[in-house]
């Protein structure tokens, strides 16, 4: 019977050499032996992840007709490489941020300039991890995990230390007299490596909360993190008094910016992959537990509190109906992602070109304002928003430069509430 079966196959597929040809380039596309699609030798498995619906989301969200992210200037333009995070220390000194080249690096004024302040990694050496403005580009990815990568930065301001979320290196410090190598507290948890640190902020009590952002992918691989939907990442906390590493969540698609509230009753962080703020309770019956705090409409990185205890975000900019086709039909990935083409073509024609947004939110998580450029021409691929006396300073992991932009500005939403 089964050889029947095959007989009459082979006979069509014969008769049809079309079909034939079709089938094998539809086979060769899917198992990608020469390995030439942008997916090509890795174990790439997309699957349904869990986003609020495209139409919902776009229809509610509130439009800056005005476009005031336009309004602001690029600072030390080719002087900083890829600053993800921005700090200010407790003398009000800064920005100190941290490089694409595994520098951390602070701005001394005109006269000094921008001087090394810390380096992730003892391996860091100067002929292979300096490498300017080159180092946001695909020159920097071999030697990265050498060089560092720091992302996430705060000063603990009861003491002054910089503590420091490195994408190779884990959670690290630096004291006030520290030296210039930062000292790693956590590497691994539960006996794991941290693949990918990102983001933290430090509790009133000393405990430190950062993400991981996946346990499959490390940060030149983020973007696999996003097509595949996969949800290896983790919510973890330091103690330093028992200097002990704990895991929160798990489950989580690519957790990214964290903050804590001003009353440090729970924290904040980002769902990059699900486009969404996501509330983790610290006290209170619900300690422990997550709530939905607002699904935005683009891909959120890290995220920051001002003195009013609202929280800024950054946001690349935008969801797409391409998009949402591919999150519900992970074999459409699988397939699409395969083809022999590079990556920014098939990323194009699926629709992902990006723009910058930036959006304060209350701590209800009702949007209190809204930042666009929507020509992309300040900023692109923005990381951080720090509200520090009058500015917004923003970050990008990509590009070489800060923006600043005068705050507030007028406003012309007509946010409803
Ligand atoms: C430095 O390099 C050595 C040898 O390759 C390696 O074992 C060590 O883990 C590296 N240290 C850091 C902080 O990357
Ligand atoms: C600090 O507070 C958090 C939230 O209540 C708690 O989980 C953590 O264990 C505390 N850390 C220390 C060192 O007491």
């Amino acid at each position: 019977m089964e050889n029947r079966i095959f007989q009459i196959r082979d006979g069509i597929l014969l008769q049809h050499p079309f079909l034939l040809l079709f089938i094998v380039i539809l086979s060769l596309i899917i198992m990608d032996p020469f390995q030439i699609s942008p997916v090509g030798g890795r174990d790439f498995r997309p699957v349904k992840n869990d986003i609020a619906p495209y139409d919902k989301v776009m229809e509610s969200w509130p439009r800056d007709e005005l476009n005031r992210l336009g309004k602001g200037s690029l600072e030390f333009k080719d002087e900083v490489f890829g600053p993800e995070s921005l700090e200010f220390d407790t003398f009000g000194r800064g920005p100190y941020a941290g490089l694409a080249d595994g520098r951390i690096v602070r701005w001394m004024g005109e006269d000094v300039g921008w001087e090394t302040y810390a380096l992730v990694s003892r391996n860091w050496s100067e002929k292979q991890c300096a490498k300017g403005v080159d180092s946001t580009t695909s020159k920097q990815w071999e030697s990265e995990s050498k060089c560092g990568r720091p992302l996430g930065l705060r000063f603990d301001k009861r003491n002054g230390n910089l503590y420091i979320a490195d994408s190779y290196h884990g959670l690290l410090v630096v004291e006030p007299q520290g030296g210039i190598i930062a000292k790693p507290l956590a590497t691994h948890v539960d006996g794991n490596p941290i693949l990918f640190a990102n983001d933290l902020d430090i509790h009133n009590n000393g405990s430190i909360f950062f993400t991981d952002t996946s346990q499959k992918y490390n940060r030149v691989e983020h973007f696999f993190i996003l097509l595949e939907g996969e949800a290896s990442g983790r919510l973890l906390r330091y103690d330093p008094p028992t200097e002990t590493t704990h895991v929160l969540l798990e489950g989580l698609a690519f957790p990214n910016g964290v903050q804590l509230s001003k009353d440090q009753s729970f924290l904040l962080f980002t769902e990059t992959t699900n486009c969404r703020i996501m509330k983790y309770y610290l006290e209170g019956p619900k300690t422990g537990t997550t709530e939905l705090v607002a699904n935005l409409p683009g891909f959120p990185d890290n995220i920051r509190i001002n003195e009013n205890g609202d929280f800024w975000v950054a946001i690349d900019c935008c969801r797409t109906r391409a998009q949402e086709v591919f999150v519900h039909n992970p074999w459409l990935r699988s397939v699409y992602f395969r083809l022999p083409l590079p990556m920014r073509y098939l990323a194009r024609l699926a629709g992902m070109k990006m723009y910058t947004l930036v959006s304060l939110f209350n701590e209800k998580g009702e949007i209190l304002d809204v930042l666009e450029d929507r020509k992309g021409e300040v900023m692109k691929l923005v990381s951080e928003v720090r509200e520090v006396n009058g500015k917004l300073w923003i970050g990008t992991v990509a590009h070489n430069h800060i923006a600043v932009v005068p705050y507030p500005l007028q406003s012309n939403l007509n946010i409803e509430k």
